[in-house]
């Protein structure tokens, strides 16, 4: 039976335990949304998790949706991201970039007043975001025409083309947490009519098209898929999640990706039922777990055959040696959100490790 320090065949890449690092944003970027040393430092910490995801990247310059998150977008940030890949190898780990497009979740006041897009005109209630400004509630966003979803799966592709530029291991396409991908997947925020709205295999329509073009780039076995199906965050709903997240199961079968990356809940426990175990069923891939799990209940779900790996967030944050300290059973850092956000070394890079 399998562990939390089985290694596993990960699409084309071999990892040596299955403690995964799930993305966290930490807008460490700066304003020109570039990696940089700090991050590098930060990374490399952490070089000793199975496989390292990388924090949600701006795919496409101009959508920016958390104030100083990093880009992928130009040469520029290829350089930036090229400090962290080179880090991370250099203690032997392994690093996927998670590609990402906000759609309405970017704000004029973050993008030189640009009106977000989405798949349809809704914006998110009942929330805010950060801006130089303060913060500010979202806006409406414009609905994308179909003839403009080209440019978008070309975004993403040339993302990816750059994210192989830096060095990286493969890529994970974000289609999680109402991003614009999930703008398209759920039927809550997507009111269309025509080839990208309606029936399921309409709404995932761009999510295929942008993995198949990722997938030109880095060969599917280097890209995974991020799916958040139950979480509410950013005001999302589909009125059958489980149904929904059964039904991309299969359909991924056909792309023959890395690894399914599936959020089992929701961030505010509004929405509820249970994905992995249909999705484990319908799958036939790599199923990587998120989201709560405890090292115990991450090891039995791999033993008993739920999951192939875990990917853990705010814990992996707080403990950057989090497999040695698993395999100690030594007690865990806790995260603290008050500094998740800010600027600096602060809660990012001075998280201790267990003494030697
Ligand atoms: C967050 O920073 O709260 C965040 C960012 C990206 C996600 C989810 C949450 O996909």
């Amino acid at each position: 039976m399998p562990n939390l320090f089985s290694s596993l065949q990960v699409g084309a890449i071999q990892v040596p335990n299955r403690i995964f690092m799930a993305p966290l944003t930490r807008t460490r970027a700066g304003e020109a949304h570039l990696a940089n040393a700090l991050m590098a430092e930060h990374y490399a910490q952490r070089a000793s998790g199975g496989l390292l995801i990388a924090e949600a990247t701006m795919a496409v310059e101009g959508h920016s949706a958390f104030w100083k998150e990093p880009g992928i977008f130009s040469a520029a940030c290829v350089e930036g991201w090229k400090l962290v890949t080179d880090a991370v190898h250099a203690k032997g780990g392994r690093i996927f970039l998670q590609i990402w497009h906000g759609g309405r979740a970017c704000h004029p006041a973050l993008n030189g007043g640009a009106v977000p897009v989405s798949a349809s005109a809704i914006a998110i209630a009942n929330d805010e975001v950060h801006t130089p400004q303060g913060k500010l509630p979202y806006t409406v966003p414009r609905a994308l025409r179909d003839d403009e979803l080209p440019g978008i799966v070309a975004g993403f592709r040339q993302a990816a083309v750059y994210a192989k530029d830096a060095g990286f291991d493969g890529v994970e396409v974000h289609g999680a947490n109402g991003y614009l991908l999930d703008q398209f997947l759920r039927d809550g925020t997507n009111k269309r009519d025509g080839q990208y709205g309606g029936s399921r295999e309409n709404r995932a329509r761009l999510l295929f098209d942008v993995i198949r073009a990722v997938s030109d780039v880095w060969g599917s076995d280097r890209v995974g898929l991020r799916l958040s199906p139950l979480n509410s965050y950013n005001d999302m709903r589909d009125s059958d999640p489980v149904g929904l997240a059964t039904w991309l199961a299969e359909r991924l079968n056909d792309f023959n990706l890395a690894y399914l990356h599936l959020m089992r809940g929701d961030f505010f426990q509004q929405q509820t039922g249970d994905l992995m175990t249909p999705v484990r069923a319908a799958y036939k891939g790599v199923l990587i777990g998120n989201m709560g799990y405890s090292p115990a209940e991450a090891d039995e779900a791999i033993s008993s055959g739920k999951l192939d790996a875990v990917a853990f967030g705010t814990a992996f944050l707080a403990n950057p040696d989090l497999p040695a300290r698993i395999q100690a059973n030594a007690p865990l850092n806790a995260p603290n959100p008050a500094t998740f956000y800010t600027p600096g070394p602060e809660g990012y890079t001075d998280y201790p490790a267990l003494a030697a």
